[in-house]
């Protein structure tokens, strides 16, 4: 980036559901957006690091804000165990790839691209049940699991980049339960369901308020801590 040119945000998983309304609502505000993902020019694939980095070359340093709003919870071959006995290595393996070791190559790349001084702001958006201290229902082996490490590795990442940046902050984010293709097919009576602006919106807030104190921490969309 030239001194001159506008600081873009970046959301990566611009495709998904949360990640397009964030990128709306920030170009709402006259922001501009950086969408990123498999089908982006250029092409950032979680699982694979070179397209990762060849993303953060393209991008430049400088950045005031880097949303991560990709994850996987069930695909074609995959879906949440109830139980203990539909447990899978390859289910695990992939829940990992994509909710966490993912998520880590994109801390690798693009945190350094921070704004060095000022307030700059990396979340990720994790999820409630990967909470351990929350965790009372059981279920969901893989993405709660998977979820707790991409919570790790956050706040590990957070006290990193504290020590060269003072002022960013790095946080996991729980969007609320979201009407998204992830979320549908687990859709159950009684939860608060909101729509993909509705969190968009909610999480934009919850990120405008951070202060530096708060790096390295897990919030849900209405800016309440949530126990790691
Ligand atoms: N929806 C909810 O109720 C809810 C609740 C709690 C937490 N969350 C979390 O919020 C985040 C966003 O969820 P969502 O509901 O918006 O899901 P979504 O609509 O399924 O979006 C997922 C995004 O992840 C991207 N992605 C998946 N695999 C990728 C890969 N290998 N490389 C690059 N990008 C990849 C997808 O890209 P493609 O378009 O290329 O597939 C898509 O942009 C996730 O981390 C989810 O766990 C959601």
């Amino acid at each position: 980036m030239t001194c001159s040119a506008p600081i873009p945000a970046v959301i990566i998983g611009a495709t998904g559901g949360i990640g397009a309304a964030l990128a709306e609502a920030l170009e709402q505000q006259g922001q501009i957006v950086l969408r990123l993902g498999r089908r982006s020019t250029p092409a950032l694939d979680l699982l694979d690091e070179a397209s990762i980095a060849r993303a953060a070359a393209e991008i430049g340093p400088g950045l005031r804000l880097v949303v991560d709003a990709t994850g996987l919870l069930h695909d074609a071959q995959l879906q949440p165990e109830k139980s203990l006995r539909q447990l899978d290595p390859a289910h695990l393996a992939r829940s990992f790839a994509i909710n966490a070791t993912g998520p880590a190559l994109l801390m690798k790349h693009f945190l350094p691209l921070l704004a060095r001084e000022g307030r700059s702001v990396f979340a990720t958006l994790s999820a409630r049940v990967g909470s351990i201290g929350d965790n009372r229902l059981g279920g969901w082996v893989s993405y709660r699991a998977s979820k707790a490490a991409l919570n790790q590795i956050l706040r590990t990442a957070a006290i990193e980049v504290a020590r060269g940046r003072p002022e960013a902050i790095c946080v996991a984010l729980h969007p609320g339960t979201v009407e998204t293709s992830l979320s549908s097919p687990f859709a159950k009576a009684g939860l608060e369901v909101q729509s993909p602006e509705q969190s968009a919106a909610r999480l934009l807030a919850v990120m405008a308020a951070l202060t530096s104190a708060q790096t390295g921490l897990f919030f849900d969309h209405h800016g309440k801590p949530i126990p790691f």
